[in-house]
């Protein structure tokens, strides 16, 4: 198939490319090349630079042939979903959009496990600590509202991945990693609330291979899929496997949410600093995608197991907020004697 991608050098993204050459299909991707692409996709992959925010840069690479398929990985507004639509419209024969499990997590209401249906319930007050992005969650249900309305099956067929959050190697968000290397330093972790809510991860590698397998299957168009990982952990027992991975006993010092989030260290300009204070419980479905796309999501101990490995070898940056981890151990410190 004739396929583009727009983005091609991200966390996501990259796998996905690798994955469609791998299955012999004629990729091209749109980026505006301020990241290095990786060696491996350099050849055999068309490379088109441009920027999706400039007028005219995605019409040009739309007017230059039908697709089978486009892979949006990069839409975050409104605005460019309707600009996709708009230049896409009766030149595309599947067009893909990478949304989020956020769409549901800005709810005022879910019920678990959360039904792809979920989507469009009232917004929750506005919380700027939510962990699953107010602002971004918001703005990928306006995304998502455009495509829908776009939905025509013969000239604009739309599907809809929703990924829970991402990990694996390399992933820039590094929350596994703030974890990891507080555990490798043998001190105590410091965990907001009860650490009783549960949450569920998924493997890079199977968000990507469920993007690459979707136009393949018939019946996915006009649809959204939940891809999640199938553990489901609470922050306390996804602490203690990640001790075993690393091979070292946690010790867990819980301190009340509000008091939690009253510490200075706890937050920064960007938002939480430490991940998966997730305040909320999310579980998803994953009927449909298991049986529409055949899924089999990759267990959590191999994949989190290199993802450590990388971490540990490759990566050389600080976790978020480690450079104040005195002042976690301090506060341990006064909550323990
Ligand atoms: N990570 C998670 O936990 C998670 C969870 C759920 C959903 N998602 C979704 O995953 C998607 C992100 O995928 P990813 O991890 O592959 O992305 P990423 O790591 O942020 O990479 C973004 C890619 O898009 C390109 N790009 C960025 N802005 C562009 C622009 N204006 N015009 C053209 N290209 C542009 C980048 O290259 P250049 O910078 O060189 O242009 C890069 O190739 C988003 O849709 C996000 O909502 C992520």
């Amino acid at each position: 198939m004739k396929i583009l991608v727009i983005g091609g050098t991200g966390f996501i993204s990259s796998h996905l490319v690798r994955l469609l050459m791998d299955r012999g299909h004629a990729v091209s991707a749109f980026t505006r090349g301020k990241r290095d692409v990786d060696p491996g996709l350099q050849n055999g992959v068309t490379w088109i630079r441009g920027d999706r925010d400039s007028r005219g840069d995605l019409e040009s690479v739309a007017k230059d042939g039908r697709y089978d398929v486009v892979y949006d990985m990069v839409a975050y507004e409104a605005a460019h979903s309707q600009e996709a639509a708009r230049v896409f419209r009766g030149r595309v024969g599947r067009f893909v959009h990478c949304s989020t499990i956020s769409v549901y997590m800005v709810a005022d209401k879910v019920r678990c496990p959360i039904t792809e249906d979920q989507d469009k319930g009232p917004l929750m007050p506005f919380f700027p600590r939510n962990p699953f992005g107010m602002d971004y969650g918001i703005k990928k249900r306006a995304c998502e509202r455009v495509l829908w309305e776009a939905h025509d099956d013969r000239l604009f067929s739309v599907s809809v991945l929703r990924p829970a959050y991402v990990s694996g190697p390399g992933d820039p968000a590094s929350r596994d990693w703030f974890w990891v290397e507080r555990i490798l330093d043998g001190g105590p972790l410091l965990v907001p609330g009860s650490g009783d809510i549960v949450f569920q991860q998924v493997f890079v590698d199977d968000v990507a291979g469920m993007f690459a397998e979707l136009p393949e299957r018939s019946g996915t168009a006009g649809k959204a899929y939940n891809v999640a990982g199938e553990e489901i952990f609470s922050l306390n027992d996804y602490l203690h496997v990640l001790g075993e991975l690393v091979g070292r006993p946690v010790t867990l010092v819980h301190l009340d949410q509000e008091d939690f989030d009253a510490l200075d260290f706890s937050q920064s300009p960007d938002g939480d600093v430490f991940t998966f204070n997730v305040r909320r419980t999310a579980v998803f479905s994953l009927d449909r995608i298991k049986r529409d796309l055949g899924y089999r999501p990759t267990p959590f101990r191999d994949y989190m197991k290199r993802t450590i490995e990388w971490w540990t070898t490759a990566r050389r940056a600080h976790s978020n907020g480690y450079a104040r981890r005195a002042e976690e151990l301090e506060t341990i410190r006064r909550l323990t004697s």
